[in-house]
């Protein structure tokens, strides 16, 4: 019988899948639901120490839709983080650990480039009780002006400062989460990891331009007639998302043995979700799957990923974390492999030919047929 309780950084999660943060975990209501709909975590909406630097605007989303024109497949936001003050996030963090102990709660956090601030966020809120902690270095609208989100997380130097801040001071696990606009992720990666992070979580949202209103020539969301790029989610960063978290799992398992990955981006089934753990991932998040789709979500990517599991023979989500991971190689090994390949079926087929010669020989025209094999 298959299970999808797994132990990750000594959390004991009922499942692997995680609202990531987002509207899905904006205040205490919504993650006490998510709880109850079956998430076996949720990271809340990212918090800062004075929210009166984060202004948000509207509209701030714009979609990308299939054909059929009712399917959304690519989301771009241009939202902030948490415009909600600390102090009642602190309140509500407190208050959703004593209505669901069970859920693994994690906090989301991002400040400015100053010590005391990072050590005074993370002690806060490990003191109201959450679970751990993700490092959110990749928001890629936000707040850059401040040196804050990705504009933190490309620059693998300052990374690594400030997760040493951070493993300074706390106490349970903490997780780096990766911005995907950079050309090399497993460089800010190993800058977390080196710090001492339990682990990643990756990827943020890809800096984007959603498209132009061909009526008004106006970028789109427009916002008092402007734009600015925002941030790529949804089923069509999938294919980007799992590079990444490929090229993730490949460094942790070579120069970081035991350190956890939480992969995202696009995750909407079970199946979605089974290709994350096959290619290293702990955990699974979902964000706009669920603004997409509602917390119900829960119970079909629960009975999805059961359903692969069994129909493989994998008893725990460890049975098959990884397994896909050694399948990758460069080009050129590719074309090596494939001419190799050719070259022996071809051989086969001679050596096959050759005994078909012998079984079917007659012994007529001898002296021709030597003839031609000796040719
Ligand atoms: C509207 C919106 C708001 C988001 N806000 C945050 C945030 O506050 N902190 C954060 O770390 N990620 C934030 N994200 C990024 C998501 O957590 C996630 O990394 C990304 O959307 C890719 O996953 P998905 O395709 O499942 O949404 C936000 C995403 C969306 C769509």
């Amino acid at each position: 019988m298959s299970t999808l309780a797994t132990t990750v950084d000594g959390l004991k999660f009922t499942n692997p899948f995680v609202i990531g943060s987002g509207p899905p975990g904006t205040n205490v209501k919504v993650i006490k639901r998510a709880f109850k709909e079956g998430w076996g975590g949720v990271i809340a909406k990212t918090v800062s120490l004075d929210c009166s630097k984060v202004v948000n605007v509207g509209p701030r989303y714009a979609k990308l839709m299939a054909n059929d024109g009712k399917e959304v497949i690519g989301w771009e936001n241009i939202e902030l983080i948490s415009d909600r003050k600390f102090e009642i996030w602190l309140d509500e963090f407190k208050e959703a650990k004593d209505a669901c102990p069970e859920g693994i709660l994690i906090a989301s956090v991002m400040e400015e480039y100053n010590k005391d601030a990072w050590c005074q966020i993370i002690e806060r809120c490990q003191d109201a009780g959450v679970d751990a902690f993700e490092l959110n270095f990749s928001c890629p609208h936000g707040l850059p002006e401040r040196k804050m989100g990705a504009a933190m997380g490309q620059d693998p130097g300052i990374l690594e400062k400030v997760c040493g801040w951070v493993m300074g001071v706390s106490k349970i696990p903490v997780w780096a989460k990766m911005t995907p606009n950079v050309t090399h992720i497993e460089e800010p990666t190993a800058a977390a990891l080196r710090a001492g992070c339990h682990g990643v979580s990756a990827i943020n949202t890809i800096r984007s331009v959603m498209g132009v209103n061909l009526e008004t020539l106006r970028p789109e969301p427009t916002v008092e007639g402007y734009t600015t790029p925002g941030g790529y989610s949804s089923k069509a960063v999938k294919p980007i998302a799992l590079r990444m978290v490929m090229e993730i799992a490949q460094l942790i398992k070579k120069d970081f043995p035991g350190r956890t990955l939480s992969g995202l981006g696009g995750v909407e089934t079970g199946a979605d979700a089974a290709q994350f753990i096959l290619l290293g991932s702990d955990t699974v998040q979902v964000c706009t799957g669920v603004m997409k789709f509602g917390y119900g979500l829960a119970k079909d990517l629960c009975e999805g990923l059961l359903e692969f599991m069994e129909s493989k023979g994998f008893e725990t989500i460890d049975d098959f974390k990884g397994l896909s991971l050694p399948y990758f190689t460069t080009h050129a090994e590719l074309v090596r492999m494939q001419l190799a390949r050719k070259a022996e079926d071809a051989a086969a087929k001679e050596r096959a030919s050759m005994v078909k010669n012998d079984a079917e020989w007659d012994g007529d025209d001898f002296v021709k047929q030597s003839n031609e094999l000796s040719r």
